[in-house]
C-alpha cells in the first residue's frame, strides 16, 4: 500500500494542475472572443447574485465598450429569485438602464452577436422550454444558440431552481469553464487588460 499511496498523490496532483491549466486556457479564449468580437449579450441569472459579481460583469462590459464592443445585457423576466432581480443587481453596480434589454427586443440581436456569455443563470436558459412536458415549458428564454459562441459561467453542470439537467451545457458550441463567477471573471478581466495592454 505504501508503494501505491506515492503515486496516488502524484496523479492527483497531475490531474489538478491539469484541470486548472485547462480553465485558465479557456478563460483566456473567451477573453480574446470578447476583445475581437463586435458583438456581446450578457445573460444573467441567479448564479450572478450568489457569486456577487455584478460589478465584475459591469467592469468587463465597460472594458469591452471602451475597446469599441458593443455590450447589452439580456433580461429574462424571472432570472434570479425576485420580480426586477437583475435590474436591481445590475443598477447596483452602476450598469447603464439602456443596456439592459428585455427578451423580445434582445432575441431578434443573437445571430449578430459573437458571443453570448451567460453568467450564473440556468432554468432561464434551459432549451427545455421549447418543448411541452417540462416544468419549465412555455417559458420563453433567450436564444443564445443563435449566436456564434456561447460561454456558460457556473461551478459545473449542477441543476437551478426547477431542478432539472439543462442539455445546452452539452451542446458543441458551448464552452463551460467552471468556477465561481466572480473569480472566473476577475480572470477574463486580467486577460482582457493584457491584450488590450
Ligand atoms: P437558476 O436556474 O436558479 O440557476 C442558477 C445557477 O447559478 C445554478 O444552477 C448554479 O449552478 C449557479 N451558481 C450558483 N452559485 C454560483 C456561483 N458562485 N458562480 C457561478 N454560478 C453559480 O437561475 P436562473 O436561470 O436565474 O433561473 C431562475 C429560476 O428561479 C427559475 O426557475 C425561476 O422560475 C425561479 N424563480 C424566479 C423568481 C423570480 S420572480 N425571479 C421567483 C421564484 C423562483 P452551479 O451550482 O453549477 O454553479
Amino acid at each position: 500500500a505504501d508503494a501505491v499511496h506515492p503515486h496516488i498523490g502524484k496523479l492527483a496532483v497531475v490531474l489538478i494542475t491539469q484541470h486548472l491549466c485547462l480553465l485558465v486556457q479557456v478563460l483566456h479564449d473567451l477573453a480574446v472572443q470578447l476583445v475581437y468580437a463586435e458583438k456581446v449579450i450578457f445573460v444573467p441569472g441567479f448564479g450572478l447574485a450568489q457569486a456577487q459579481a455584478q460589478r465584475e460583469l459591469a467592469d468587463l462590459g465597460e472594458l469591452l465598450k471602451g475597446h469599441g464592443v458593443e455590450v447589452s445585457y439580456a433580461i429574462h423576466p424571472v432570472a434570479g429569485r425576485m420580480p426586477g432581480h437583475m435590474n436591481v443587481l445590475l443598477a447596483e453596480a452602476n450598469v447603464p438602464y439602456e443596456e439592459l434589454v428585455d427578451l423580445d427586443e434582445i432575441n431578434p440581436q443573437f445571430p449578430q452577436a459573437n458571443v453570448a456569455l451567460v453568467v450564473g443563470a440556468n432554468d432561464v436558459t434551459n432549451p427545455a422550454a421549447r418543448r411541452p412536458g417540462t416544468p419549465v415549458s412555455g417559458m420563453p428564454i433567450p436564444d443564445v444558440d443563435k449566436s456564434q459562441n456561447v460561454v456558460v459561467m457556473k461551478r459545473g453542470r449542477g441543476m437551478g431552481y426547477a431542478g432539472i439537467k439543462n442539455e445546452r451545457y452539452f451542446e458543441d458550441n458551448t464552452q463551460m469553464p467552471f468556477g465561481d463567477a466572480k473569480k472566473s471573471l476577475q480572470s477574463v478581466i486580467a486577460a482582457v487588460k493584457e491584450l488590450l495592454a
